[in-house]
């Protein structure tokens, strides 16, 4: 599930997202996924309104989660609250280095809601986060 200004990914700032577009991102978000035996579904939306809508009901349609709020992570207590209802193994993506941008990236209200966050790695980090998902659904994940 990607949040907010995902739709327009290749007009953000090239050093910190890559450049590319959210399309081909998720090609290869879906790469990853069949390389871990898994099968990935996309959403994406610029309204906090439908990204809770569709959070918290999303064990209907997957048995774990890959999320980029985007901006939201940072602040949104919605969205961590639907989080908390949707009940499926999450890790938390982010394309840049939060930790090493401005001070107010540095929070983030879905990651103790996460089996794992990887953050920084560009779009290696959704391989890790597809790998970490498949190692928790079979049951050997262990920690972080
Ligand atoms: C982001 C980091 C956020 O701080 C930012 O608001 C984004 C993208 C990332 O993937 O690096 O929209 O989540």
């Amino acid at each position: 599930m990607h949040g907010v200004n995902f739709d327009v990914l290749e007009r953000r700032d090239p050093s910190h997202y890559g450049g590319l577009t959210l399309a081909e991102l998720e090609a290869a978000v879906g790469g990853f996924a069949s390389d871990a035996g898994l099968v990935a579904g996309f959403f994406q939306t610029n309204s906090e309104a439908a990204f809770v809508e569709r959070l918290r009901d999303v064990a209907a349609s997957a048995d774990a989660l890959v999320i980029n709020p985007g901006a939201w992570t940072h602040y949104s207590w919605a969205i961590h609250d639907a989080l908390e209802l949707a009940r499926v193994p999450a890790v938390e993506v982010h394309l840049s280095d939060v930790a090493a941008r401005e001070p107010w990236r540095r929070v983030s209200v879905v990651g103790d809601l996460c089996v794992a966050t990887f953050s920084g790695h560009g779009v290696e980090g959704y391989r890790m986060a597809m790998e970490r998902l498949a190692a928790e659904l079979s049951g050997v994940a262990e920690g972080n």
